[in-house]
């Protein structure tokens, strides 16, 4: 892991002008830079580069960070990654804090097997560009398929020789561990090769790894599958691989679309005719895991089906899942006998893309509709049958507005009315509903016992590493209403902004004013800060925060103030944990999202200080709205604590609890008081 002390280095240099334009031309405006966001289509520059605050945001579709977050997203480089991209550019050197035994030994397993996969790759490639039978077979099947060489470079592509064991040989010579090798599948439990007189496919991992191998067979009449696959292992965990991700994933948010095919070949096929944001999940169905990959890149998915009717039907209940997972899913199904490789091969880059760009990419869920009603003709019975079937689709879209769009499309092409479609739908949302939160509920346990298990397995004393999940803790992941209300049937309207407590708000409020102005003096006269003056505020209430995340900040910012360490924005922006730093963004940019003027007040903003009144103003407010929601909830604590000793006729103790009472209501009434507040009760 990367010490504490080499983040803070790499963030105190960093300076996030200059990574931008390494990627963005960015002009000079005012104070600030600006450009034409690289993270959506616009023509009009609302893409902002503070140098002074070190982040940017972009006003158009409000992605914004520092210099990591930035590389983050551009590059899709995993945290670690970014950092040491940083450390790089600017000849920071990097210093390893100590890691676990376990997790250096996990490292070092993995590393070997990347190692032993990656001397395979070569290998294979080497006997395709390098020895007879590999150009005569091998190399010459790819260009037959029209493959050019940079294409058959790029991905990896190579031969393995037809031998017991020539592979193997070569391997142990190199001083490679043979069992490394049986446990990659590359070598058969009998020492065997694997592959033998195969085409060979190498699959990536993200950052571009070799996690796994696949070939193709050459031989033909042979009763043997027509590809083998690396088994799974410790680097290569198939339901959560795509073919060709490493490739496609700049593409693939770049066109805000991702191309699903089936194939290997398809992959590549594509790819070198220039549509490259194209993924395969390479003959399985797909998986959730391989969703969630996609998802992290675009929500809208293209998939390419071959033209062979048969699997058609299959295959669409597959994609069901993407529905599920809030993806816009569209469909093309390719001519007869076509898969995306031939069909491209046979009409050429500009017809093919105008097919799959056409009027023969078709919404899921009406050509779902379209493909049953074929298939029941007039049949009543089987036209009922279908209407089910297609409402079980329409139910799994989130969104409750896209829903109610499809189930009027449906009901014209159905001839069914639409209250009835709407009915049938909402009935199959609830039982969804239900369904999920007792997958939910189970998986909840599941990780409860094993979160259980390792504590007990953890020595005493050391911190085990495997937090049970606080809920509240990932804000932006809040979706802004309670779990069990999503998804909500049709035609009702999205609930407002709320949390499951209610206090988020005030919560997130002190939060916001600790993060931007913690540091700027309260009262001269006492010199106190306004972290100082909130903290001490809400001594008595800080443990009652509901969001664990805005808890943290709040006891960070005690550490902080205990310890006479300056407080500023600064600090939050460029904090090592993640979570903060992109709140910390937020908390400083949304006020002022979406505004005509928009321009302005990011300047003023930026660049101008609130005159001290303002702070004090605003803190004193924000703290007496927190104050009063957490007096309310310890009142209602305590009320409920005096009818529970009444009713076990422990009187005593509740004439205490009574005085206790007293007291907080005399404090709840003076700051709702104060607020102009009205409480009821
Ligand atoms: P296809 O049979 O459609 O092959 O399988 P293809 O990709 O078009 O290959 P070519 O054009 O005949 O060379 C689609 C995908 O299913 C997986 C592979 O990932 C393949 O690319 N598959 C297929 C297997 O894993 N094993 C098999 O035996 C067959
Ligand atoms: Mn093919």
């Amino acid at each position: 892991m990367i010490s504490e002390k080499t983040v803070q280095e790499i963030f105190e240099t960093a300076r996030v002008e200059d990574i931008i334009q390494d990627y963005v031309s960015l002009k000079r405006r005012g104070v600030n830079l600006i450009g034409l966001c690289p993270f959506h289509n616009e023509k009009t520059p609302s893409f902002t580069v503070s140098p002074a605050k070190n982040i940017y945001k972009c006003f158009g579709c409000g992605k914004g960070g520092n210099a990591v977050q930035f590389l983050m997203e551009h590059e899709q480089f995993s945290y670690p990654e970014a950092l040491r991209h940083l450390a790089g550019k600017y000849g920071i050197e990097i210093e390893e804090d100590e890691v676990s035994p376990e997790e250096r030994l996990r490292q070092q397993r993995a590393d070997s097997l990347f190692l032993v996969n990656d001397f395979a790759k070569d290998y294979y490639q080497k006997q395709l560009f390098e020895t007879d039978m590999g150009k005569s077979i091998g190399l010459n099947y790819f260009k037959e398929r029209g493959f050019r060489e940079e294409t058959i470079k790029k991905f990896g592509l190579g031969y393995a020789p037809d031998g017991r064991d020539v592979f193997t040989q070569t391997a142990k010579q190199a001083s490679y561990d043979p069992e490394l090798l049986k446990q990659l599948g590359l070598t058969t439990e009998f020492g065997r090769d694997f592959f033998r007189n195969r085409v060979m496919f190498t699959i990536h991992n993200l950052s571009g790894k070799v996690v796994a191998l696949a070939g193709r067979i050459m031989a033909k009449d042979v009763k043997a599958p027509k590809y083998i696959n690396s088994p799974e292992t410790e680097i290569y965990h198939k339901s959560k691989v795509l073919y060709g991700a490493y490739f496609a994933k700049g593409p693939i948010r770049k066109a805000d679309e991702c191309i699903l095919v089936e194939g290997y070949t398809d992959v590549i096929s594509l790819h070198q005719a220039g549509i490259e944001n194209v993924v395969a999940s390479s003959g399985t169905s797909l998986t959730t895991g391989q969703i969630h990959l996609i998802k992290r890149y675009t929500s809208n998915v293209k998939v390419l089906f071959d033209g062979d009717s048969a699997g058609i039907k299959a295959a669409l209940r597959g994609i069901d899942m993407l529905l599920e997972q809030d993806l816009n899913v569209r469909v093309v199904i390719l001519p007869e006998g076509e898969d995306p490789d031939s069909y491209l091969q046979k009409v050429g880059t500009t017809a093919f893309q105008e097919y799959i760009n056409g009027p023969e990419a078709k919404d899921f869920i009406l050509l779902k509709a379209d493909l049953l009603l074929k298939e029941a003709g007039s049949d009543p019975i089987k036209r009922a049958g279908l209407i089910k079937e297609i409402v079980s689709s329409i139910a799994r879209i989130p969104d409750p507005l896209k829903r109610s769009l499809f189930v009027k499309e449906c009901s014209r092409l159905f001839e069914v009315d639409e209250d009835l479609l709407i009915n049938e739908t909402n009935k199959a949302v609830a039982s969804q509903m239900k369904r999920r939160q007792q997958e939910k509920e189970i998986e909840r346990r599941r990780q409860q016992r094993m979160a259980d298990r390792a504590r007990q397995q953890s020595f005493p004393g050391i911190e085990n590493d495997f937090p049970t999940q606080e809920p509240g803790y990932f804000p932006e992941e809040d979706h802004g209403f309670p779990p069990e209300q999503y998804p909500e049937p049709v035609q009702e309207k999205k609930p407002k902004q709320s949390s499951a407590t209610g206090h988020e708000f005030q919560e997130k409020d002190i939060v916001r004013i600790l993060i931007s102005s913690g540091g700027e003096i309260y009262d001269k006269e006492e010199n106190i800060t306004v972290a100082a003056y909130l903290l001490e505020n809400i001594e008595d209430v800080i443990d009652d925060f509901d969001n664990q995340l805005y808890k943290a900040i709040a006891h960070e910012c005690q550490e902080l103030l205990a310890q006479g360490k300056e407080m500023s924005s600064k600090y939050f922006l460029n904090h090592p944990d993640q979570k903060i730093q992109v709140l910390a963004v937020n908390l400083l940019t949304s006020p002022y999202e979406f505004s005509e003027n928009w321009f302005n007040k990011w300047e003023i903003f930026l660049n101008q200080k609130a005159p001290d009144n303002n702070f004090k103003k605003d803190s004193h407010k924000a703290l007496m709205h927190f104050r009063l929601r957490k007096i309310t909830r310890i009142c209602e604590k305590n009320m409920k604590k005096i009818k529970e000793l009444s009713d076990a006729g422990d009187h005593e103790e509740a004439v205490r609890y009574l005085q206790v009472q007293k007291k907080l209501t005399d404090i709840r009434n003076d700051l709702a008081a104060q607020l102009g507040a009205v409480i009821i009760k």
